[in-house]
């Protein structure tokens, strides 16, 4: 894929579903009782590969465009699959299905790609064992062998990685424990899950602690089947947001955008650099807050350098790659610390970022735990995606500010989790 440099862009953006929550809204649809209408699901690889491993346990799914039709089997009416689950590249997946499959009386397998693979699963692993479920992995990575049980026991889990995927897969093994099941997380992350399970009936208890925030859910807990409609995804609304913010001139509009205070971090950041973004028409569907974002062009000038670390990473894990290039348009750069995550995600976005920005001539710095990036003067070159699709959009808008042309090779990897995310760039650049 080939970018040239661009002057602004202008229009308005409707973005597909948001990728986390089409996976919840599939999963929690799954093992609801009765029948699921979901409107505006991902057009994601990733939430496709979750409705292919639903549908391998025995759930029917009918797609009409961007709907889908969902009927519930109940928290224990799965099928045991007649082959290995293909998690393909998705993380979010293998860990919350393996929620699901640990309370279930059947043994399954969860296979993924090769960066999956690569992928730690022994945080998912240990509280599912201290469960009841007897798990097999290759060292604490994929496949996955779960033997699970009607019988779960109920776990107290103190998250030792600020994660929403791992919060989430414990929440839904806890739906099938004998008692109360409860995570306590330090830093908060995304709670689609917590909020969807509310929609579909269940109770979750919520308690603000001294070690951080309380959440817990019942084993008698029953979800009941109700439409929902899925908002647009913030975290492919970022690489827009970004874009338009640093090219003077720009005015782009993204309707129906989520806009949840766990994921709407990259609207406070570039609301600190002075960018004009405002949050219009705030309302809420099923359970998530929803607004339409507005971006003008132009970001004031800074005179102290800005360091992003602590709780505030959690809320902003998936829009680092862009917040780097970013980075290369702030007078005085960005910092940032606490991202050490970032080296599991479906590449080493450290790594895959620090190269990608030389390559194309900005001054960074590589910490074991985050980069800092210097205001750059950006070329184009050629960059790779590492597989990895949010490598792929963000470096399509470094190239949009490069000066020349910009080659992503790979970059056909941008479908995980946004297909036609290069046809909507390109009816908005001037
Ligand atoms: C996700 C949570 C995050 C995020 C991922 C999706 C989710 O991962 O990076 O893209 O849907 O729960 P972690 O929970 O592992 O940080």
């Amino acid at each position: 894929m080939k970018i040239g440099q661009a002057k602004s862009l202008r229009g308005t953006i409707n973005l597909p579903g948001d990728k986390s929550i089409s996976h919840r809204a599939a999963m929690l649809a799954a093992i609801a009782v009765g029948e699921t209408w979901i409107e505006n699901f991902s057009a994601s690889a990733d939430c496709h590969t979750t409705i292919k491993c639903l549908e391998d346990l025995g759930v029917s799914f009918m797609q009409d465009g961007s709907n889908v039709f969902v009927k519930g089997v109940g928290k224990t009416g799965f099928r045991k699959p007649e082959k290995p689950l293909d998690c393909g590249n998705s993380g979010t997946t293998m860990r919350l299905l393996s929620g699901i499959l640990a309370g279930q009386d059947f043994e399954s397998t969860l296979i993924g790609d090769e960066s999956l693979g690569k992928r730690p699963m022994h945080r998912i692993v240990d509280p599912l064992e201290k469960m009841g479920a007897r798990i097999q992995t290759n060292e604490g990575k994929p496949p996955l062998i779960i033997s699970g049980t009607h019988s779960l026991r109920t776990i107290e889990y103190s998250q030792l990685v600020a994660s929403a995927q791992i919060k989430s897969c414990i929440l839904l093994a806890g739906l099938n424990a004998d008692g109360e099941t409860a995570v306590v997380e330090p830093i908060q992350t995304r709670d689609h899950t917590e909020r969807m399970l509310e929609w579909f009936g269940v109770g979750v208890g919520i308690e603000k602690l001294e070690t951080g925030t309380r959440i817990a859910v019942s084993g008698d807990a029953a979800l009941a089947a109700r439409d929902l409609t899925i908002p647009s995804d913030i975290s492919s609304a970022a690489f827009f947001m970004v874009a338009a913010a640093c090219l003077k001139g720009s005015d782009v509009t993204l309707p129906n955008v989520g806009v949840n205070p766990t994921r709407k971090a990259i609207f406070d950041v570039l609301c600190g650099f002075g960018a004009g973004v405002d949050i219009l028409e705030p309302s809420d569907v099923c359970n998530e807050p929803v607004g339409t974002i507005h971006v003008r062009g132009g970001i004031a000038p800074a005179d102290k350098a800005v360091t992003l670390d602590g709780p505030m990473i959690a809320n902003l894990i998936d829009e680092l790659p862009i917040i780097a290039v970013l980075g290369t348009q702030l007078d005085c750069g960005i910092e940032i610390r606490d991202a050490g995550e970032l080296r599991v995600k479906e590449s080493d976005r450290i790594a895959a970022i620090v190269e990608n920005l030389r390559r194309m001539g900005a001054d960074v710095t590589e910490f074991d735990d985050g980069f800092k990036v210097e205001r750059s003067r950006l070329k184009g070159a050629v960059v790779e995606s590492f597989g990895d699709h949010r490598i792929v959009m963000a470096f399509a808008v470094a190239g949009l500010l490069a000066e020349g042309e910009t080659e992503i090779i790979g970059a056909e990897c941008a479908d995980i989790s946004f297909p036609g995310f290069f046809d909507t760039l390109s009816s908005v650049v001037d």
